[in-house]
């Protein structure tokens, strides 16, 4: 790592005068006696209703509160504490008021179902969860299998208000280590449950620096992130880094609408605007005519994430915006942007852009050395750096999987061009990405097995123009069980509760038997292949086929 780099950048963050830390008084408190104090941090667009400001002081006080409720609740420096909320603003004053304790703030993404929530409440031992009357019918369906989980405190009830409105305003945040734990959140890979991936509060210094280098955020702008903080981008850039700098955030609180899109995007005179391609694929499909009846003159800089940016998109964004869409890479794992758009480099539509200056990035070959130019190989970085996952939580093996010789394994396939940009390819692994979302194929597998009459499934990733990937399953039946669309209907609906509602097969195919390797493993590489009416390549470790 450079660390001669992020010595020079020390100053930028507010440091205990002890020399510790907490990424919630960086992110917050910092602004209490300055001149951020009045100034409006959040900007909440409910689904129904009125706009709600909140300043940075509401925030503060919002936000300890709710560390007050925990700590007398017993909650102590370690502990995690999970979000299963909805965008609205209790979701990110909490996530700051966990923090302040020294508690380890988890967000689980509002669509998950019940095994989604109990794997992820069983792995990570949550001690406590804050969610609304609506979700916490989930987490009820699962709390008696779940021992370590001591309170639900729903955050639209008249009692939790009470105990809010009773609270007092006033907190000490706990001080941290750099490399104290912060929050976490949970991802897939291949195979197994989602990993708990851990983040420290040190990374705030690079998340901060990399929203100023890339997204340009400057005092006086209005900034929109889409993400949901229940993915990492929700989390880095609209609480973190956002705030840190003190920067205007729109929160949204509703599901995608094209027409909403716009009137907030103008209401609020939105100037720095980061989304993701799925999003901007449905903005295009709506037409340009949409656009126009908006004055989006104030919007200065857009920025994509979490899956390809087709150069139809950028073209389409410099049409009818006037500017282009600047694409950016990064992963739950690496807790920052790490190759980007920057403002100042000139966009090749279709690539991802450059290593940030402080990032060392590589594409492998093989046999584990440097790629030619534009030869493709595995996208690698050269670690440490500030804002690097510290853990997988309870799965140390897990972890230490990421790395070989030296470098941090991405699991992204990719190519470098004479100019040294990177070019994304694909994934290494079968995780599939369907409207920028991660999704283990394992575990959509799982919940489809878990429905009676069904014998095995294989899942994949098959390409979609609108949504980059949707989750097709391959699945066997048992011989008295008729295949029909009322079945494959019934398979979607299970997956939806039974998983998450973002996470369930649009397509789906009754098969008499799955491609498996001799050792039993579903050969997904095959049922990618045969989809795509693609040569299946070598088969010699298939059991039979
Ligand atoms: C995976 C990480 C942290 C950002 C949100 C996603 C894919 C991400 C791009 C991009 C092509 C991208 C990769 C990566 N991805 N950004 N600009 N172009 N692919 O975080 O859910 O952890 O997913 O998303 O495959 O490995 P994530």
């Amino acid at each position: 790592m450079n660390q001669d780099f992020w010595n020079t950048k020390n100053g930028t963050i507010s440091y205990f005068p002890d020399g510790s830390l907490n990424i919630a008084y960086e992110v917050l408190d910092k602004h209490l006696n300055a001149p951020n104090r009045n100034k409006t941090a959040l900007i909440f667009e409910p689904e129904n209703g009125d706009t709600v400001l909140y300043t940075f002081l509401d925030l503060i006080k919002l936000s300890n509160k709710i560390a007050n409720i925990l700590t007398n609740l017993g909650v102590v420096k370690g502990d995690r504490v999970f979000l299963f909320l909805p965008r609205i603003p209790e979701l990110y004053a909490s996530f700051l008021g966990i923090v302040k304790t020294g508690a380890i703030a988890g967000t689980m993404f509002s669509a998950f179902g019940e095994s989604a929530l109990k794997d992820r409440f069983e792995n990570s031992e949550a001690k406590i969860v804050l969610t609304t009357k609506e979700l916490s019918a989930r987490i009820e369906q699962v709390k008696n299998r779940l021992p370590k989980l001591e309170h639900i405190l729903v955050v639209d009830e008249e009692n939790f208000k009470q105990q809010l409105e009773q609270a007092s305003e006033q907190f000490s945040i706990v001080h941290m280590n750099s490399e104290d734990y912060a929050f976490m959140l949970y991802t897939s890979g291949t195979t197994g449950k989602p990993k708990g991936i851990v983040h420290a509060h040190g990374g705030i210094i690079q998340q901060k620096e990399s929203a100023k280098l890339v997204l340009d955020l400057k005092d006086d702008d209005v900034y929109w992130c889409t993400a949901d903080p229940g993915w990492v981008t929700g989390i880095v850039y609209s609480i973190l880094a956002n705030w840190s700098l003190g920067i205007t955030t729109i929160v949204y609180g509703g599901r995608f609408d094209a027409q909403i899109w716009y009137q907030i995007l103008a209401k609020n005179k939105v100037s720095v605007w980061y989304t993701a391609p799925t999003a901007i694929r449905m903005l295009m499909a709506k037409g340009d005519d949409l656009v126009k009846q908006h004055d989006l003159s104030h919007v200065r800089f857009l920025a994509s994430v979490g899956e390809p940016l087709n150069p139809e998109a950028i073209i389409w964004a410099q049409k009818v915006f006037g500017k282009p869409f600047h694409d950016t890479w990064w992963q739950t794992e690496t807790g920052s942007i790490m190759i980007a758009n920057s403002p100042t480099l000139e966009i090749k539509p279709g690539s991802m852009g450059k290593p940030l200056p402080w990032m060392n990035a590589n594409v492998f070959n093989q046999e584990g050395s440097q790629a030619q130019v534009d030869e493709e190989g595995d996208l690698v970085l050269h670690p440490p750096w500030p804002s690097i996952m510290r853990t997988v939580w309870n799965n140390q093996e897990k972890y230490d999987s990421y790395f070989k010789n030296g470098w941090y394994i991405t699991g992204d396939r990719a190519k470098k061009d004479k100019d040294g940009y990177f070019w994304f390819v694909g994934r290494a692994d079968d995780v599939i990405k369907t409207s920028g979302e991660r999704v283990g194929p394992f575990e959509v597998e799982t919940a489809l097995i878990d429905f009676p009459g069904v014998v095995e499934a294989g899942v994949i990733g098959k390409p979609d123009s609108l949504r980059g990937e949707i989750i097709k399953a391959f699945v066997v039946i048992k011989p008295e069980v008729k295949p029909s669309e009322e079945l494959k209907e019934q398979l979607k609906e299970h997956v939806k509760k039974y998983l998450a509602g973002h996470a369930y097969p649009r397509e789906i195919e009754f098969i008499d038997k799955l491609p498996k390797t001799r050792s039993g493993k579903i050969m997904r590489r095959i049922l990618r292949a045969k989809e795509m009416g693609q040569d299946i390549g070598d088969t010699s470790t298939l059991e039979e086929y």
